[in-house]
């Protein structure tokens, strides 16, 4: 027969998307000895009559066995059975030292505490390219209610209900999400701030006000919109506060559009709360090497750089 030329080890990779679960099929050899190998090849085939397949490579030092059995028992192996199914992958040792097995049809040796075990007899054999396929008539079957083992892209796997799969990938996400990151540190840098402002009878608003007058004089109007990227409103009845309290004063203009700066006294209280923030600062980053704050803070910079900004 003349195939397309694949390169094999993408073919086995591209087999390997399909997930399957583990099996172990055993059997009583030519001699007597009992004779089993892992496979995931198996597969149902039909209800009535019962019928199952699996395929065995023809280099398997096993296949002897199974091309002359005339019954077989195929193993569908729980999740905690992993080990079991290692030891039955590997060729040319006593599979079967130290475990105790039941006995099925033809003597065919049956392991315990398997999801599931169907015990059979060879229906029909076909000839599959380097492998053997073995179609078994189902005599016998029984059944825990076990979570299998599976197998996917050449690794062993659990299963996760779908559900669950969806809510772990959601609150993965709710853990790495800088939505949600960026505000917690927000939290650690700003809980002593806040302490102090009360003591003071500032509020979140006027806080944020003045430390935007901190950086540069400003018009109500910029305030207020620079207040929108910090969730924060300033009005005109929070700047009448500030300057009936002595912090802040009219620079030139008026109205909206009236520019505000801070008094000498707004000046000596931002540079008290300033103090307070850079503390809570180290102590948050005291754990962090100083090329990795640097590090996150220019990352910091660039990402807000991209963000829209007051014109
Ligand atoms: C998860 C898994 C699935 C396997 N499925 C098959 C299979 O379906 N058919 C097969 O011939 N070998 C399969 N193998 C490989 C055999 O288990 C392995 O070649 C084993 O050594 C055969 O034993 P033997 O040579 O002593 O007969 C599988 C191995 C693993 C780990």
């Amino acid at each position: 027969m003349t195939g397309q030329t694949f390169d094999p080890s993408h073919f086995r990779n591209a087999l390997g998307s399909f997930a399957t679960g583990v099996t172990i099929v055993t059997t009583v050899g030519l001699e007597g000895e009992d004779v089993g190998m892992t496979a995931n090849s198996f597969n149902s085939v039909s209800l009535d009559p019962p019928m199952i397949l699996w395929s065995v490579g023809k280099n398997a030092m096993s296949r002897p066995a199974f091309a002359a059995a005339e019954h077989f028992a195929v193993h569908i192996l729980a999740t905690q059975q992993k080990a079991l199914s290692d030891r039955f992958a590997k060729r040319g040792t006593d599979k079967f030292a130290g475990l105790t097995v039941e006995r099925g049809p033809g003597n065919v040796p049956l392991l315990k505490d398997c999801a599931a075990r169907f015990k059979c007899r060879t229906a029909y054999r076909y000839e599959g390219g380097d492998h053997d396929i073995i179609v078994g008539e189902v005599i016998e079957f029984d059944h825990l209610d076990a979570a299998p083992l599976v197998f996917h892209s050449g690794k062993y796997s659990a299963l996760a209900p779908h559900r669950a799969a969806d809510e772990a990938e959601s609150a993965a996400f709710s853990r790495s999400f800088l939505g949600f990151l960026l505000p917690r540190v927000q939290y650690a840098l700003f809980e002593p701030i806040k302490k102090a402002m009360q003591q003071r009878a500032i509020g979140l608003d006027e806080y944020f006000a003045l430390s935007a007058l901190a950086a540069k004089d400003l018009s109500m109007l910029e305030i207020a919109e620079l207040g929108r990227f910090y969730d924060r409103s300033f009005t005109p009845a929070e700047a009448l506060k500030l300057k009936n309290r002595g912090l802040v004063e009219p620079a030139e203009g008026d109205g909206a559009a009236m520019r505000m700066q801070l008094t000498a006294n707004g000046h000596a209280l931002m540079l008290e709360l300033l103090s307070i923030g850079k503390d809570a600062e180290e102590t948050l980053l005291e754990r962090i090497e100083p090329t990795e704050v640097q590090a996150l803070k220019s990352l910091l910079h660039r990402l807000v750089k991209d963000t829209p900004s007051v014109a």
